[in-house]
């Protein structure tokens, strides 16, 4: 019943198909601007429209075997979750669902070693499926994980995204400094966290991020910059401006000074300009060489490669800090949405905590939007967004910006005109492509004794698409009521 919509790609491996959604495909988000959603992100994503994210960034629970709880008396005393899993926390429905639908990804989750971490991952699935469908081919998605689990996500990611377009493996060092913490006698100090980065598509855009704060950076303008200008006192490197190449025409003396055999590197107007703006070093002696003054002050920084150890968890001392567990920097979540996404784009984060990236989202003047099964996150988001970067209040912002809460999943508009779920036509082609049989028990039934069923239900955020109908016979439509086939076959002993 399903048809193929397949996105572009840079490479012959495809990704997964988006689910055809029964007319056209609207980019047009069915959602307001700042809102924050409190619940499971499964059934609110599931009622958003398609490819309505510009950017999804998500930091879910890692599966690390601990209960993380806020401290008391910290801003986000109250907030705790869970994060271990069994198979009893799963929608086992879905491992139904992804075994019919993707196989490739099914045979991923055949990978896990254990029940807890098959469990994780066929919960993370559901919910990757989710974002995938909901990114524009434009978009782009970073998974924020540890070594827990990044090996199993990535396939999970490559199954959904497609492997070509998979753009950085990016590693974190969250911690710095001699912390005994981080040391265990059996092996060596985790001081990391994994950012899986994959785009929609070759035509998602990246910004090249720069930073001045690495080490590797810090180190290199103290070697290279020794030099201080006497006028201004900012640091210099003098760099040659003789020409590597003959060049008759560049052959000028300056102020005195002889040009090079070669000629300068530069016309003796852009020379004057550069004088003016006290670019050049004046050697003392008239037979030395005119340089060129590069201040380090004026450089980019470093181009951020896939190592990124210039920004620092979030200390007990930080500015930023609300206490809510796992809070991120914003510095980071900065970078990502810098790299990632234009103004005025929209950023979505499923898991969004202490929403740090609907702070970070709203500062650079993107629309956003976060889900979190914590009330919390709805509370803290207000609050925030009244304190700048650093944590201060903003005098000037009387009022915090306007934020949407919901906690209802939203209802989609962009599946075209479709009928009502129990419609004449809904049933006489679920029953011809069931051959009439009952989709639990498997008994065969004329249509009458049929009744029209929504394999995921409606208040999970399945919807009335053919895609999600099937028909039971009585006795098994009152026996799932609004539960998922795994619990129909289960008790059918199926
Ligand atoms: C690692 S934390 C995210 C922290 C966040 N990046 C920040 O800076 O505050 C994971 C979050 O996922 C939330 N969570 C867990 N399961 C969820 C679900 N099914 N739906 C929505 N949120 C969930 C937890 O409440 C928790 O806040
Ligand atoms: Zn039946």
């Amino acid at each position: 019943m399903s048809f193929g919509f397949a996105v572009e790609s840079s490479r012959a491996e495809p990704a997964l198909p988006l689910r055809y959604t029964g007319g056209h495909l609207m980019a047009v988000a069915n959602w307001k601007n700042q809102t924050i959603w409190t619940g499971d992100n499964l059934p609110i994503m599931r009622g958003m429209n398609s490819e309505s994210v510009d950017l999804i960034y998500l930091d879910p629970p890692f599966n690390s075997k601990q209960d993380y709880a806020a401290p008391i008396g910290s801003e986000a005393a109250g907030a705790e979750f869970k994060d271990t899993w069994t198979l009893s926390d799963v929608d086992v429905e879905w491992i139904n669902l992804i075994a019919e639908k993707h196989s490739a990804l099914h045979r991923v989750l055949l990978a896990a070693m254990t029940a807890s971490d098959k469990s994780y991952l066929v919960y993370m699935a559901a919910r990757i499926l989710e974002m995938r469908r909901l990114l524009k081919p434009t978009g782009s998605i970073y998974l924020h994980c540890d070594p827990t689990m990044s090996h199993y996500l990535k396939l999970v990611m490559d199954a959904v995204f497609g492997k070509g377009n998979f753009r950085n493996e990016i590693t974190w060092k969250r911690r710095h400094g001699f912390s005994s913490a981080v040391h265990k006698s059996n092996r060596f100090g985790i001081c990391t966290d994994i950012l899986l980065f994959y785009a929609a598509s070759s035509a998602s855009p990246f910004t090249p991020q720069y930073s001045k704060d690495s080490p590797e950076y810090r180190a290199y303008v103290d070697k290279s910059f020794r030099s201080v200008d006497n006028e201004t006192g900012r640091m210099y490197q003098a760099t040659s401006l003789t020409n590597p190449a003959y060049r008759p025409n560049l052959i000028y003396d300056y102020k005195g000074y002889e040009p090079p055999k070669n000629g300068w590197m530069i016309s003796k107007e852009k020379m004057e300009q550069w004088d003016r703006e006290g670019r050049i070093h004046f050697p003392k002696s008239k037979s030395g060489r005119l340089r060129r003054k590069s201040f380090a002050d004026e450089l980019k920084g470093m181009p951020v490669q896939n190592i990124w150890d210039d920004i620092q968890q979030i200390g007990s001392h930080s500015g930023e800090r609300v206490g809510y567990p796992t809070q991120k920097p914003l510095a980071l979540l900065n970078r990502i949405i810098e790299a990632s996404s234009n103004e005025g784009d929209v950023v979505l984060d499923p898991f969004c905590g202490c929403a740090t990236t609907c702070v970070s989202a709203h500062a650079l003047g993107r629309l956003w939007t976060g889900i979190d099964i914590s009330e919390k996150a709805a509370e803290l988001v207000v609050r925030r967004l009244r304190q700048d970067r650093k944590g201060e209040q903003v005098s000037w912002m009387t009022h915090a910006p306007k934020v949407i809460h919901r906690d209802k999943p939203p209802q989609r508009t962009d599946l075209g005109k479709i009928p009502p779920h129990n419609s004449p036509a809904n049933r006489k082609l679920l029953y011809g492509e069931q051959g009439g049989d009952c989709a639990g028990c498997g008994l065969h039934f004329q249509l009458p004794n049929l009744t029209v069923d929504h394999i995921i239900a409606r208040n999970k955020g399945g919807t009335d698409h053919i895609e999600n109908l099937q028909l039971l016979c009585g006795h098994c439509n009152s026996v799932k009521g609004d539960r998922g086939m795994e619990y129909l076959k289960a008790k059918l002993q199926l």
